[in-house]
């Protein structure tokens, strides 16, 4: 059977040709090498001499000394005949050994291989059917089977999300299996109200995504589930801040004590990234001007943003004492699809469709820039790519509105009137006003939000539309007992 990877083409006569659209990538086959106890001239030395080490050393040793690789190559051809019968079955590994050797010792070969997500071009073998495409470029290809395998490899990532079973959480796990189909996924929550397994059913035959469930305030179960990752986004926590004012204590349990377990065992177990996901409430709130920065001070005003401040300062305190490569992303106010039905949007959005009137706290001028889940999702991922380690970016989605307007919005999606409004008693402590800056992320790494609120809330409201059994569910209660169906009292 023929391989033709669509990222790889192996000939040294058309790199000219394709040299500006793809990545032109030499087998590097002219550097030292270090392999199997001596220190060979160039690889081609230690490839060659190698059909020879069972059956010939005398060979090896004339291999090893040749004058040059050329040479060396002579030699093995004209010797062939001497090389063991079983050559053809093991050369494949012992060239991919070769590659794996080179790349360790030389940081310049494996930072060209990661150079480029574009078509590698092998700059080797132009006329060899069994290592390139041969003469009718319908080779086997062998040697770029290895690089690609080993470039899979080497970019391939497994990221511990927490926290995925709610609503961010859950859409950038679908972002990010959608964009890097070849990395893997543990999802670590402990399914609270707030947490929905149904929202990510989609999943349930990727062989890249894992899900555990467990509280990430048990050292036992974080490790277990950090243990072979090498980035954390830690999206976990209590996140609704009437919730906090009735109950405080789940929130420093899990905001902060939680997030002190995964920090620790992450600097224990060498992660190499650790995102956290922090919210622009930690900043406190604004007055009718002015936008919050990286730079604002901290002044959290309800027991969820005290917590998440505390947060923030403890995933620095790790940067800071330990080295802990982390990042922090502080974003604003997000609304889109699997948003728990307790949150404005999606509550307005239900209860119209349900026929009940929609609960606005006070004069309703309240303001919060909104932006699409998406466009977050798509912030961490420049972030987790590009970021600087140490660095916090404020994350915003440009689009300030008051509760009243957003009201609007929603009951003329539903075309719905203005009596289906209830005024009810301002929440206490109510933040006026949050706006984000963005000019960092989107000066230092090309970031700025690409869904305009306009559509961005049709597509959502529409999705609350389309999606009624969900969010049913969870409104009458229904979930807690699908979980038990599905994963306790399951026959088969
Ligand atoms: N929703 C927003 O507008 C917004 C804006 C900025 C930042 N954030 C932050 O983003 C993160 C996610 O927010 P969300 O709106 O998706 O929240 P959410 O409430 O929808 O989801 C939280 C998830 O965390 C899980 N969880 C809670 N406690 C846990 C624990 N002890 N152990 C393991 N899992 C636990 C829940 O089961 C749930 O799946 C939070 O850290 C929040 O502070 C949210």
């Amino acid at each position: 059977m023929q391989f033709r990877d669509p990222l790889l083409e192996t000939s040294g006569n058309i790199i000219g040709f394709y040299e500006r659209e793809f990545f032109v990538f030499s087998n590097f086959s002219s550097f030292q090498l270090e392999w199997r106890g001596r220190l060979w001239q160039t690889s081609e030395h230690a490839y060659q001499a190698s059909h020879f080490f069972e059956t010939a050393p005398e060979l090896v040793e004339k291999i090893y000394n040749a004058k040059s690789a050329h040479d060396a190559y002579k030699l093995a051809k004209e010797n062939i005949d001497k090389a063991p019968k079983n050559w053809e079955n093991i050369k494949v590994d012992i060239m991919e050994e070769i590659i794996r050797c080179k790349l360790e010792q030389n940081p310049y070969i494996k930072h060209k291989l990661l150079q480029t997500g574009h078509k590698l071009i092998i700059e080797d073998s132009p006329y060899d059917d069994f290592w390139g495409w041969g003469e009718n470029r319908d080779g086997r290809n062998e040697l770029g089977k290895i690089w690609m395998k080993i470039r899979k490899e080497l970019t391939s990532k497994t990221i511990l999300i927490t926290g995925g079973a709610g609503f961010i959480g859950t859409n950038f796990i679908y972002y990010m299996l959608k964009k890097y189909p070849d990395y893997k996924i543990v999802n670590l929550d402990k399914l609270t109200y707030a947490g929905n397994l149904k929202n990510l059913e989609l999943l349930k035959n990727n062989p890249n995504y894992t899900f555990i469930k467990g509280d990430i305030c048990d050292e036992e179960i974080v490790k277990t589930a950090m243990t072979g990752c090498d980035w954390v986004v830690h999206f976990a926590a209590e996140s609704h801040v009437d919730r906090s004012i009735m109950d405080p204590d789940t929130f420093i349990r899990t905001n902060i004590l939680g997030t002190n377990v995964l920090l620790r065992i992450a600097n224990e177990l060498g992660i190499k990234r650790f995102h956290h996901i922090s919210t622009d409430e930690v900043f406190g709130e604004l007055g009718p001007i002015g936008k919050f920065t990286e730079n604002t001070t901290y002044d959290p005003r309800s027991p969820y943003s005290s917590s998440k401040a505390a947060s923030d300062h403890l995933v620095r305190a790790y940067f800071h004492t330990f080295g802990l490569p982390i990042t922090i992303s502080n974003c604003s106010n997000n609304y889109g699809p699997y948003q728990f039905p307790e949150k404005l949007i999606p509550l307005f959005a239900t209860n119209l469709i349900e026929g009940k009137k929609v609960p606005l706290y006070g004069d309703g001028l309240n303001i919060r820039d909104w932006i699409h889940v998406d466009d977050h999702s798509n912030a961490v991922d420049t972030i987790l790519h590009n970021g600087k380690i140490g660095e916090t970016y404020c994350v915003g989605g440009d689009s300030e509105k008051t509760n009243l307007e957003i009201t609007n919005l929603v009951l003329e999606y539903f075309e719905k009137g203005e009596e289906m409004i209830e005024k009810v008693p301002d929440r206490r402590g109510h933040d006026r006003r949050y706006a984000i800056d963005f000019s960092k992320i989107k000066n230092e790494l090309g970031w700025e939000p690409k869904i305009k609120f306009e559509d961005g809330i049709k597509q959502t409201l529409q999705w609350y539309k389309d999606n009624e059994s969900w969010w049913r569910e969870i409104k009458s209660g229904d979930y807690q007992k699908y979980y038990e169906d599905q994963y306790i009292n399951r026959k088969n």
